[in-house]
C-alpha cells in the first residue's frame, strides 16, 4: 500500500486552521494510526452513512447533500477494498483519510459531513462496530467447536480412560466425560460472550466531542441503523468508555486459557509416552533432523496464543487506567492490542476446532492405563465402607496397606488373592474383585455430572439439543 506524506510542511487540512507550522517527522510518526486503523474503514464507512442519513432526516443536510456523501462514501470504500487507496500518515487516521478523499471527489459537500459530530464519537463508534462483529465471530467460533468435542464425546460415552489430579493416577473416568468437561468451558466462555455483547450494544454516535452537541440530532435513528439497542445515555460516558474492549480482552483470555489447557493435553496425550490419542497429519509438522518426529505443533501455538491475548488485556487495562474523562489520545492505542487479539482469538478456535474433529483416541492404550496405577484404590475403599459397614476413614487406611502390598509385589489390586485381601480385613470377600475393574469403577460413578456412561449419554443429548 503506498503512503503518501503530505502534510509535513504545511499544516493539516482537517485542523489545522490555528497552526502556522506542519507537525515534525516524529510527532506524525507518534500521533498516526493509519497503519493500523485502515482494518475500520468498513465501520467508518457504515457509521458515516448513517449519521448523513440521519443529518438529512432532520434537516441539518439537503437530501441531495446528503446522497452524494452517502455515495460518495461507497466510492472511497470500494477503492480501499480494491487497493487503490494511498493513505496519508499526514492525515493520521482513517477517519481523515476517508474524509479527505470523499472531499477530492465531492468538493464543498464532503465538508458538511462532519457536522454534529467529532472523531471522538466516531472512533468509538466504529470501533464498536468492529469488536461487535468479533464478539458474533467469537460466539459461531465457540459453537463450532463445541459441536466438535460434543462429537468426540459421542465416540465414547463409555469408553474408559485414567482420571488425573495433580497429573496422577486418580481414578477411571470416560472419555465422553472428559470432552463434555470442555464443552461445559466453552459454554461458559460463549455465555460470557453473549452477556458483553448485550452491553456493549449502545451507540455512542452523536456524543460529538464530549459534550453532545446543539444541532438537532436524532441519535436513536443512527443508533438503530447501526443495529445498536439504544444511544448510550451519556455523552461523557460515551467517548471516554472502552469497556466493550476490555470485556472482549478478559473474556478471550479466559477462553484461550481454556483453549491452553486442552492443547497442553494433547501435547503430553500424543507423546510416545502416553499415546493416548493420535493427532491428524493436518495438524502436525515434522522435524527438519529427526525423521521419526510428529510434533504437536498446532496444540503447542494454542498452548502459547493465551499469553499474547492476556498481554492485550494487560496492556489496554493499563492505558485506560488513570485516564480523566473524556477521551485522550492514550485511547489510540487501544486498536492494535484488540485486533491482535481477535485475530489470534478466531485463528485458535478455528485451529482447536480442526484439531479436535481430526483427533482419534487410543481406546486400547487409554483402557491400560486407566487400569495402572490403582486407580480403582477408591472403589475398594468405598466396597469397604458399603459392605463390611467400616467408617470411610479405616476403609482408606485399609486400602492403603493393600495397595502398598501389590506395589510391593509388582502386581494390581484384582491380583491380589482373597486371603491377601483378608489379611488385612478379614470381613472382606469375593465380591469386592467386582468392584476393582475400571468398568465397574466408571458405572458405578452415577451421580449427577459423574463419569458413567449413563450420566455421560445425559450431558451429550442435553448439549446436542441445546447446539442443534
Ligand atoms: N485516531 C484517533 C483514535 O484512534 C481518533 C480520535 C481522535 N480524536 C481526537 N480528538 N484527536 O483514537
Amino acid at each position: 500500500m503506498s503512503d503518501q506524506n503530505t502534510g509535513t510542511k504545511s499544516s493539516n487540512a482537517m485542523w489545522g486552521g490555528r497552526f502556522a507550522d506542519g507537525p515534525d517527522a516524529l510527532m506524525e510518526a507518534i500521533n498516526a494510526s493509519i497503519g493500523y486503523d485502515r482494518r475500520l474503514a468498513p465501520q467508518d464507512v457504515e457509521g458515516s452513512r448513517a449519521h448523513a442519513a440521519m443529518l438529512a432526516a432532520t434537516g441539518i443536510l439537503t437530501d441531495s447533500d446528503a446522497e452524494l456523501i452517502r455515495e460518495g462514501l461507497l466510492t472511497v470504500l470500494s477503492e480501499i477494498e480494491a487497493g487503490n487507496f494511498a493513505f496519508s500518515t499526514a492525515l493520521e487516521d482513517i477517519h481523515m483519510n476517508i474524509e479527505a478523499r470523499l472531499k477530492e471527489l465531492l468538493g464543498e459537500p464532503a465538508g458538511r459531513l462532519h457536522t454534529a459530530r467529532s472523531r471522538n464519537d466516531q472512533v468509538a463508534t466504529d470501533f464498536k462496530l468492529w469488536t461487535r462483529d468479533q464478539f458474533d465471530a467469537m460466539d459461531a467460533g465457540l459453537t463450532a467447536l463445541m459441536k466438535v468435542f460434543v462429537a468426540q464425546a459421542e465416540a465414547g460415552p463409555d469408553m474408559v480412560m485414567p482420571g488425573f489430579t495433580h497429573l496422577q493416577t486418580a481414578q477411571p473416568v470416560t472419555w465422553g466425560h472428559h470432552m463434555m468437561a470442555y464443552v461445559e468451558m466453552f459454554a461458559r466462555d460463549r455465555s460470557r460472550v453473549r452477556d458483553a455483547r448485550a452491553r456493549m450494544n449502545e451507540s455512542p454516535l452523536g456524543a460529538a466531542a464530549l459534550a453532545g452537541t446543539g444541532f438537532a440530532i436524532d441519535r436513536h435513528m443512527t443508533a438503530e441503523t447501526l443495529g445498536f439497542d439504544r444511544p448510550s445515555a451519556n455523552s461523557l460516558d460515551a467517548v471516554s468508555d472502552r469497556d466493550f474492549a476490555l470485556e472482549f480482552l478478559t473474556t478471550s483470555s479466559i477462553c484461550a486459557m481454556h483453549l491452553s489447557r486442552f492443547a497442553e493435553e494433547l501435547v503430553i496425550w500424543a507423546s510416545a509416552q502416553f499415546r493416548f490419542v493420535t493427532l491428524s497429519d493436518r495438524f502436525s509438522t515434522g522435524s527438519s533432523i529427526m525423521p521419526q518426529k510428529k510434533n504437536p505443533d498446532a496444540a503447542e501455538l494454542l498452548r502459547a496464543k493465551v499469553g499474547r491475548i492476556v498481554g492485550a488485556t494487560v496492556a489496554l487495562l493499563t492505558v485506560m487506567k488513570g485516564l480523566p474523562l473524556a477521551y485522550s489520545k492514550d485511547m489510540q492505542e487501544d486498536k492494535e492490542q484488540v485486533f491482535d487479539a481477535a485475530d489470534s482469538m478466531m485463528l485458535s478456535l478455528a485451529a482447536m476446532t480442526g484439531m479436535v474433529a481430526d483427533l482419534r483416541p487410543n481406546a486400547e492404550v487409554l483402557r491400560a492405563a486407566a487400569a495402572s496405577g490403582f486407580s480403582t484404590a477408591t472403589d475398594l475403599a468405598d466396597w469397604l465402607v458399603r459392605e463390611a459397614n467400616l467408617p470411610f476413614r479405616d476403609a482408606h487406611h485399609a486400602t492403603g496397606a493393600l495397595v502398598k502390598m501389590a506395589e510391593d509385589r509388582g502386581c494390581d489390586l484384582a491380583d491380589l488373592t482373597l486371603e491377601d485381601m483378608q489379611s488385612v480385613n478379614p470381613s472382606i470377600t469375593s465380591g469386592v474383585f467386582d468392584v476393582l475393574t475400571v468398568e465397574a469403577s466408571v458405572a458405578s460413578r452415577i451421580s449427577y455430572g459423574g463419569t458413567s456412561p449413563e450420566r455421560v449419554r445425559e450431558q451429550i443429548a442435553r448439549w446436542k439439543e441445546a447446539l442443534a
